[in-house]
């Protein structure tokens, strides 16, 4: 495709239908956004319900001495009300909320849920939450497949003021046990099991087995909530365990009598917790509050995706992730949409099926990940075409740089090259998209985020000393000032929020990321520039990784690095030196992958895992030389800088040799 052009304007017939439709009115409303950012905001406010006026816009420090976020202090929401009641209350109860898209298109049938079915489910599951001891400010933990009761678990927290932490189901037990301890979460919301791909996951064994670690110092979960999905075989504990449907009808006396309303929420109550992995130590639990994130995702929602009344959107995410809390979940049904919420994955029953479904549901936006479309790529063109795709009028991809070819790919084949494509760059802390184009207004170029959305800052430092770099150029991203649903601390730990944030540059929030910025003021990711690996467009600490490996009784220990990979985009090459009277052997190599994945899950499983017999790279003074392990794992050792500061060098020699 040489001849393809580098830089896609949308059409004439997208631009005269979109909410902003030319470059100008782009630059007109951004440029508004950050000289009367209060302003700005203020307006904004008004797109979700109060229940009180807020009394300022905006309170927030940088400075490192006071790190503070808040945003419409003084207001009075709550995030289920505006997801749900408001629109029950217009008189939109019958629309579609969800249309659940079931894992096995032969077996199950798919359902189409209303604004109003929707309320009634989740209303049911706040008076079991109330029924059973969970109150304002409480931590709820959801451990959940792809069901609507997923959503209906975090609705209903919402709706009482619970905080929810949502684990992704592809964790394991010892990375629940974590999080609940983290968190200090005393019940637990999950399902019998869970379908994924033809498969059924062990849900509520894994929560089970979870408990068994939190309850070694004496019991911490109250109550487990279980909702019957598969009707599986599980394990029960009379006291502890709580199916939904045995609970049901009590709740629905309660809600008859007028239990369970929205609770008034302060704008800066937290409304859920969501870990990540950051460069050191265990998973952050990165804290999102109420009514700057309803403001912000509501509002890029709209935006970004160029939201109209009869749209069908479809965000192929897990609610497990942030792309699922703020666009399955929170900006989708704020705006009062009709969405697609999918169980399966994109190759079952084979790699056609997100064409099919969105030919079966009339989808008219699209957003996946980059991963999703090269593996799709890759299994060539006509599992797509027998699809009309006729309904599609806009594509988006979020998670990790997506490369030109896999854009052009999208952007002909999948969009038939009618569809906008919108690459929107953003993180976890962030809440919400943070650089993207408008659709209908800003020219694409694959493989660039392009612009800032209204009222973002994005700024690109020189690494070494912060400076603040002008017109074209490349360094760290870096956002000079703050945006409604910017994450406001880590759970219990204020410290660490500032130290991994706003300590690198100082009244800067730091990305983790480095970017390029071209002539046009485009900006592209080039990725992390922190030991975080992109696999698959999940984040995965190196040091996460890495203790995993030496909790093995072999290992002495380990250092992890992240290489390119066609597919995920990035995958992780762990390197591993033995305790005394331990021999490097396949097995060994295969039982430690496998351990890798009991700890943390599949996505943090080693694509590659080394033994270093020579022992690993270090410093003089001690410290492993990543750079050098990073080289080796890429084949590039004929590049590996300079290796003077080595306490040993004749290690690195042993390392090329036994690459894998
Ligand atoms: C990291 C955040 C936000 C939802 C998904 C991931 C990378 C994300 C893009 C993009 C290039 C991207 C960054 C970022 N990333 N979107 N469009 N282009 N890189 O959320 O797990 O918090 O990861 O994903 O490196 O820092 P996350």
């Amino acid at each position: 495709m040489s001849d393809a052009p580098d830089i896609y304007p949308p059409s004439q017939e997208f631009a005269a239908r979109a909410h902003i439709g030319s470059m100008a009115e782009y630059e007109e409303m951004y440029a508004r956004s950050v000289e009367d950012n209060e302003g700005f905001w203020r307006e904004q406010a008004e797109r979700i319900d109060w229940f009180e006026p807020f009394t300022t816009v905006k309170d927030v420090s940088y400075a490192s001495d006071d790190v503070h976020i808040r945003w419409y202090t003084g207001g009075k929401t709550n995030a289920c009300y505006n997801a749900l009641d408001r629109h029950v209350d217009a008189g939109k109860g019958d629309k579609t909320a969800f249309i659940f898209e079931p894992d096995d298109p032969n077996t199950q049938e798919a359902r189409h849920i209303s604004y109003a079915e929707a309320l009634r489910e989740t209303k049911t599951m706040a008076c079991v939450l109330t029924n059973h001891g969970v109150k304002k400010g409480d931590r709820v933990t959801i451990y959940m497949p792809m069901i609507p009761e997923a959503a209906y678990a975090m609705l209903a927290c919402a709706r009482i003021g619970a905080v929810f932490s949502v684990i992704f189901g592809g964790f394991s037990p010892e990375a629940i046990a974590g999080r609940i301890r983290d968190a200090d979460s005393d019940f637990v919301i999950t399902a019998d099991q869970g379908r994924r791909g033809g498969k059924t996951i062990a849900l509520k064994a894994n929560v089970d087995a979870a408990l068994q670690k939190t309850d070694a110092d004496g019991p911490t979960v109250r109550h487990v909530l279980v909702v019957k999905n598969t009707g599986g075989n599980i394990q029960w504990h009379e006291s502890r365990d709580v199916w939904l449907h045995d609970a049901t009808p009590e709740a629905q006396t309660t809600e008859a009598s007028g239990g369970c309303p929205c609770a008034h929420m302060d704008a800066e109550d937290p409304l859920f917790i969501l870990y990540t992995s950051g460069s050191t130590g265990t998973p952050k639990g990165v804290v999102h509050t109420t009514g700057g994130y309803c403001v912000y995702t509501s509002m890029t929602h709209e935006y970004v995706f160029d939201l109209h009344e009869d749209d069908v959107f479809w965000c192929t995410a897990d609610v497990g992730w942030i792309t699922g809390h703020s666009y399955i979940v929170f900006g989708p049904l704020i705006n009062g949409c009709t969405q697609v919420f999918f169980e399966g994955i994109p190759t079952f029953p084979d790699a056609g099926r997100f064409w099919d479904v969105v030919d079966k549901h009339g989808v008219t936006i699209f957003y996946t990940a980059p991963t999703a479309i090269r593996a799709l790529m890759a299994q060539g063109d006509a599992l797509v075409t027998r699809a009309s795709r006729a309904s599609l009028r806009l594509l988006g991809t979020v998670g990790e740089p997506i490369n030109p070819e896999a854009w052009r790919w999208y952007h002909e084949t999948v969009g038939d090259g009618r569809c906008p494509i919108v690459d929107t760059w953003w993180q976890t802390e962030t809440g919400g998209i943070m650089l993207t184009p408008l659709p209908g207004a800003v020219p694409q170029k694959p493989g660039s985020a392009t612009l800032p959305f209204f009222g973002i800052q994005p700024q690109v430092l020189e690494a070494a000393s912060g400076e603040v770099l002008d017109g074209p150029t490349e360094g760290i991203l870096v956002i000079a000032d703050s945006w409604p649903s910017q994450a406001r601390t880590v759970y219990g730990n204020h410290e660490r929020f500032v130290n991994t944030y706003f300590t690198a540059y100082e009244g800067k929030y730091f990305t983790g990321d480095g970017c390029r910025r071209d002539e046009d003021g485009y900006y592209w990711i080039t990725g992390r520039v922190d030991d975080v690996i992109n696999v698959s467009g999940h984040r995965m600490g190196t040091a996460e990784v890495e203790s995993a490996l030496v909790l093995h009784e072999a290992v002495a220990e380990a250092a992890v690095v992240g290489i390119p990979h066609d597919i995920k985009g990035q995958s992780i090459y762990a390197y591993v030196s033995l305790g005394e009277g331990y021999t490097p052997n396949e097995d060994l190599r295969a039982e430690l992958r496998q351990h890798v994945r009991t700890v943390i899950g599949p996505i943090a499983t080693p694509e590659f895992l080394q033994f270093a017999i020579a022992g690993l790279p270090k410093t003089r003074s001690g410290k492993i030389m990543r750079r050098i392990l990073r080289k080796i794992a890429t084949n590039e050792h004929d590049a590996l800088g300079d290796t003077s500061t080595l306490a040993d060098a004749e290690v690195v020699d042993k390392l090329i040799t036994g690459r894998r």
